[in-house]
């Protein structure tokens, strides 16, 4: 099995997120398993400079910046398409992803590869056979609350790529019970067979 960490808090050290990714790894990971492994907050770009309705520029009209924003979408693809399994861990930023986490879902939809067009015009997603970790940390916004715009936006992401099977484990709250909040998600770490 392929495992895909994608990790994208903006701190690195003393990261609540990418610690409970790093236990979940070490709970699920089996020694013939290979991981695959991707921090948004390291490189990113964001879609720009686009002439089609689509993610598509022309080649021969490529500038560098297009190339590179290409090169790394295509990677960002391959991986997915690569693992079977994938664990995101990311906190909820204003209510909603971080703007890195935004950035990777408009380079990884590709039509053709993460999801395609029926004769009708209906979007199928192509990634039906993965499992999904989500890993969610808050200091004040309770997961599955009205303010938690992250999980169910994440959630529709993945389905729209045609990835059902997701488990959320969530840290959340931090800034009011950070402890409780961490015991609460390891336990449900170590909960998973
Ligand atoms: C730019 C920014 C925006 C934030 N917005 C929210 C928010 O809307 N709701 C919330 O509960 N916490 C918010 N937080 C707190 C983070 O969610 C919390 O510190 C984070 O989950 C910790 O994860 P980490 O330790 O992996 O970085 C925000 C933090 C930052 C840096």
């Amino acid at each position: 099995m392929k495992i895909y960490q994608i990790d994208c808090s903006a701190r690195k050290k003393g990261s609540a997120s990418r610690e409970l990714a790093k236990k979940l790894l070490e709970k699920i990971k089996k020694s013939e398993d290979e991981v695959i492994y991707r921090d948004l907050d390291d490189e990113m770009l964001f879609v720009a400079g686009l002439t089609e309705s689509g993610m598509s520029i022309p080649e021969n009209e490529r500038t560098d910046q297009h190339k590179k924003m290409f090169e790394l979408s295509d990677k960002l693809v391959k991986e997915l398409k690569e693992s079977d399994i994938i664990i995101i861990s990311t906190p909820i930023y204003n209510f909603g992803p971080p703007a890195t986490l935004k950035a990777w879902s408009d380079l990884a939809a590709r039509v053709k590869s993460t999801f395609k067009y029926s004769q009708e015009g209906k979007q199928i997603g192509l990634l039906e056979s993965k499992k999904v970790y989500l890993v969610i940390t808050s200091g004040g916004t309770r997961v599955g609350s009205k303010d938690d715009y992250l999980t169910p936006w994440l959630k529709h992401v993945l389905n729209f790529f045609g990835i059902k099977n997701i488990q959320t484990i969530s840290a959340d709250q931090m800034s009011i019970d950070y402890e409780g909040s961490i015991k609460k998600a390891e336990e449900e770490i170590n909960k998973i067979i």
